[in-house]
């Protein structure tokens, strides 16, 4: 049984790696997107972590890098950042993005954030910007996180909240999966968006993982956009669980799913444009 999971997770993991070295060019590509969106979450989230000039600092899960570049300003020439993904791809473009920035503290290492294989107690501080919730065993990713952070070290990640306040992510995962046939999905499946935002889990998770001062603040964190058509372009070009489950229909039915989810998202355009709104978990907390 136990081989049974371990093997279960492996093939996921591997699935989740394929998905984003496929996607990772156009994740990048919606960087200044990503990034207005996540501003004021971001900002947020190193300040919780204690990212500070002359820091050396852990990024798990850090995809094309845009939260790593603002580490490597803040660290300064003094300190230095760490950028690890499970997606080869995404960090080689991590890696060009720190180069064209001209900044030379950063780091990368391609690393299963449940097997970092990096020292113990060697960081100043560790972030993961929505990263975690991918994870199969997010408590095991949370150990290694404290296992490589010096005793008082900070750390802070970004994950999305419940189904209940991230209406345009249940609305993507119920039509994708009725028209793929699929039963709806408990929204809190391990590795699913949505899986850490059960009130309470995450900080729980915290916690057992050894963690000290865990607290959790909910930001909300709307998608502005020019329409609901620039948001399923987004979609459409990220690893999103929504491609996975489309990905068993011919492309007629899986573009009538697509469609349905545009109009359906159409609820949220407003006179200026369109607004999707998404809550976010920030938890903090001290080695
Ligand atoms: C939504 S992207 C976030 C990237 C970046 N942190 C950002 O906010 O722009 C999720 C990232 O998590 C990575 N990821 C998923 N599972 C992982 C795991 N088990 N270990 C390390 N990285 C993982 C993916 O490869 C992807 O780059």
């Amino acid at each position: 049984m136990a081989t049974a999971i371990a093997m279960d997770s492996e093939a996921f993991k591997a699935a989740v790696r394929n998905q984003w070295d496929t996607s990772a060019r156009s994740w990048n590509d919606h960087t200044p997107r990503i990034r207005a969106w996540l501003r004021s979450g971001t900002d947020a989230m190193l300040d919780m972590a204690g990212v500070r000039p002359g820091a050396h600092v852990l990024d798990v899960a850090a995809g094309a890098g845009d939260q790593t570049l603002d580490i490597a300003q803040r660290v300064g020439p003094r300190g230095r950042v760490l950028a690890t993904d499970l997606s080869p791809a995404i960090l080689e473009i991590a890696k060009g993005n720190a180069l064209r920035a001209g900044l030379r503290n950063v780091e990368t290492r391609v690393a299963d954030g449940e097997r970092l294989g990096l020292d113990g107690a060697s960081f100043d501080a560790a972030i993961c910007r929505l990263g975690l919730m991918f994870f199969p065993d997010p408590a095991q990713g949370l150990c290694e996180m404290h296992r490589v952070l010096k005793p008082g070290a900070g750390i802070c990640t970004m994950v999305f909240a419940g189904p209940e306040t991230n209406p345009c992510i249940t609305t993507l995962m119920s039509t994708a999966l009725r028209h793929a046939g699929v039963p709806p999905r408990d929204p809190y499946q391990p590795g699913g968006l949505l899986s850490l935002g059960k009130p309470g889990l995450i900080d729980e998770l915290f916690k057992r993982a050894g963690f000290k001062d865990v607290a959790t603040t909910r930001v909300d964190a709307p998608f502005r956009l020019p329409s609901a058509r620039d948001y399923m372009e987004f979609i459409r070009s990220s690893a999103s669980p929504v491609q996975q489950i489309l990905g068993r229909l011919d492309a007629s039915a899986a573009n009538a799913a697509w469609a349905e989810m545009e109009e359906r998202l159409k609820r949220f355009d407003t006179a200026t444009g369109w607004e999707g709104p998404n809550e976010l978990l920030l938890t903090a907390a001290r080695r």
